[in-house]
């Protein structure tokens, strides 16, 4: 099976979403493992329901980076994944862990990138008065959020909208085009494994 590894910092709603997708049967991979960098991320327990291995890797303040991203690499690498899959992980990797898995991990971003980078995305989109944004799916460089777009999906900010509602109104759709991703992305991986 296409195994995926999810990486992810607090909520992990969208990690359900693949949990979900992946019980029903819409979403035909393995999710091999769970990394977090916060020991205290509800993703956890959603791991631990769904049986799920995880690993932590937290950052400490002041610690070397380098170490770190090393240390994320070897984590992730435990779970010999296909596809590295940051839903809702909220830092940014370096070097160390990209010549492992650059070209085989994907990030969840949601605005519409180039528009609206970095860690506050939706109460900067919103700060900026857009009257739409939305959630894009893109490989991981060594840029912040700056990486080829795989697909975009677009939402309308409503007048009344603050930064919690429009950031639920695109995760309705950030789910739906992470899910299509990922599997669209396993059913390539499988038609080049298939014997001709
Ligand atoms: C998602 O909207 C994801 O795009 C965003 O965090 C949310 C995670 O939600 N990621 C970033 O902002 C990365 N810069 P979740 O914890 O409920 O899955």
């Amino acid at each position: 099976a296409y195994r995926i590894v999810v990486l992810a910092s607090g909520t992990g709603s969208l990690f359900q979403s693949l949990i979900d997708a992946v019980a029903d049967g819409t979403l035909e991979v393995q999710i091999a493992g769970l990394v977090t960098d916060r020991g205290e991320a509800q993703a956890l327990q959603r791991a631990a329901t769904a049986g799920i291995p995880t690993a932590v890797v937290p950052l400490a303040k002041g610690a070397d980076r380098d170490e770190w991203n090393r240390a994320l690499c070897r984590a992730v690498e435990e779970f010999a994944p296909d596809l590295v899959v940051s839903a809702g992980f909220m830092r940014i990797v370096g070097p160390a862990f990209l010549q492992r898995f650059g070209g085989a991990m994907i990030n969840t971003h949601p605005s519409l990138l180039p528009s609206f980078p970095g860690a506050h995305a939706v109460r900067d989109a919103l700060a900026h008065g857009v009257r739409v944004s939305g959630a894009t799916i893109f490989w991981v460089d060594e840029g912040v959020d700056t990486g080829r777009i795989i697909d975009q999906a677009a939402v309308p900010v409503q007048t009344d909208d603050t930064a919690d509602s429009l950031h639920e109104r695109i995760k309705t759709i950030e789910r739906q085009i992470l899910i299509d991703t990922v599997g669209r992305l396993a059913e390539e991986e499988n038609h080049e494994q298939r014997p001709v």
